[in-house]
């Protein structure tokens, strides 16, 4: 089945009930009968399996082509999961371009309890050295903490791409050759993406992150993630840190969500198609010191991994006072931390999505206090370019 009819099929249960509804009954209850002791049953408890989580992970793992797929109640659960899933002494290795949440998280909660963490400026550039030279042929020196880390056995590269904020693409096919030659494993957060324009199993990756709050869920209106897996092996560690743990996604959640992907590739396309024309808009335009977006990547197109460009743009403003004048004038876009949905949004990146982050580590990846972040929605293209046009004229 091509993409468009396994977002609305895949996953579909054949109900039982004798009533045969075509939209997905809601099981709320936690318990599920037994007829007699010992009886092999799909569903116990909810913890454990819910029909409406059930099938949404179904339709999960088929639209990013993975063996199974496993939905928690955030993007942090899920990325928290892929690491739980690993010893606690294992390296992952990221660029610097990375979510804050994922960077806080990896820093005040996993290196603490052993797991290292090393951010590459080039994370190919990395694997490239560590294939060519391996651990033995290139030593250390004392003072060189990021050549120490990179000495190490790699066991796990985490990546977004298009990275965020700056929406820079990491060709996900090289960098599985080269982490696998080393013997590490991929994970792609695939939140900006989505499935309907890349998938990383296909280009390679082992395992798929979301956060479903952004473009899955489109609506501002579910709090949830993903994970998918390339091989069963492991995934039984991830629904083992899922069941056991806990952060499972509610059932009206799973359902809403599953109702949601729906819609998602007719959504994306729409949100890239305005996305386009609008970064094409603030490209010309002299008060913007630079625009961010994938079409302008030398990457986009010699990857040719990502089928349209997707619906973020990331600009540039002189100052923070810039800033705040330029988002308190735009009357459809809100000012708001997310993205993903249908409506238009602009984040301060600074303030809003990286806050958690240290300000060293927000300059070092090129964030000032005139970075703002704009996550187109569906509304017509004409409109949100007069609103921008309109906030522009007042810097
Ligand atoms: C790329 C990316 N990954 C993960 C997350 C975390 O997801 P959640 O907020 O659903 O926990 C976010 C949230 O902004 C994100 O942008």
């Amino acid at each position: 089945m091509k993409l468009e009819t396994k977002l609305v099929h895949s996953g579909e249960n054949n109900s039982s009930s004798g009533l045969k509804p075509v939209a997905e009954p809601i099981v709320l209850s936690t318990n599920f009968k037994f007829d007699f002791l010992g009886e092999e049953k799909e569903f116990q408890y909810s913890r454990v399996g819910n029909p409406n989580r059930s099938m949404l992970e179904r339709k999960l793992a088929e639209i990013e082509f993975g063996v199974a797929a496993f939905a928690f109640s955030s993007g942090m659960a899920a990325i928290s999961s892929v690491i739980q899933s690993l010893p606690a002494n294992s390296m992952i290795l990221s660029p610097r371009d990375l979510y804050g949440g994922s960077f806080h998280v990896f820093e005040t909660y996993f290196r603490p309890l052993g797991y290292k963490f090393h951010y590459a400026d080039n994370i190919l550039a990395a694997l490239e050295e560590q294939s060519r030279h391996g651990r033995k042929v290139s030593p250390p020196k004392a003072d060189d903490s990021a050549r120490r880390d990179l000495a190490e056995k790699i066991d796990l590269i985490f990546v977004e791409s298009p990275t965020n904020p700056f929406l820079k693409i990491i060709d996900l096919k090289r960098l599985s050759i080269l982490a696998h030659k080393i013997g590490a494993m991929v994970c792609v957060d695939n939140t900006f993406a989505t499935p309907s324009l890349q998938n990383p199993i296909l280009l390679g990756a082992d395992i798929v992150v979301h956060s479903a709050t952004k473009f899955l869920g489109g609506h501002s209106d579910i709090t949830a993630g993903a994970v998918v897996v390339k091989s069963a092996e492991f995934g039984k560690r991830i629904g083992f840190v899922q069941k056991s743990l806990g952060a499972v996604l509610p059932p009206f959640d799973s359902f809403l969500l599953a109702r949601s992907i729906q819609t998602l590739d007719v959504r994306v396309r729409r949100q890239s198609q305005n996305a386009k024309a609008i970064a094409e808009f603030l490209k010309r335009n002299k008060k913007i010191g630079e625009v961010y977006y994938p079409a302008f990547e030398s990457e986009f197109k010699k990857t040719d991994q990502m089928k349209l460009p997707g619906a973020v743009v990331t600009i540039e403003l002189k100052s923070y006072s810039q800033a705040k004048t330029f988002t308190k004038n735009l009357k459809l876009f809100k000012i708001a931390e997310s993205l993903g949905g249908v409506e238009s949004i602009v984040n301060h990146t600074w303030s809003m999505s990286h806050d958690v982050m240290p300000p060293k580590v927000k300059e070092e990846m090129g964030i000032t206090k005139g970075t703002l972040r704009l996550s187109i929605g569906i509304e017509a293209e004409e409109d949100l370019i007069e609103d921008l046009e309109f906030a522009l004229s007042k810097i």
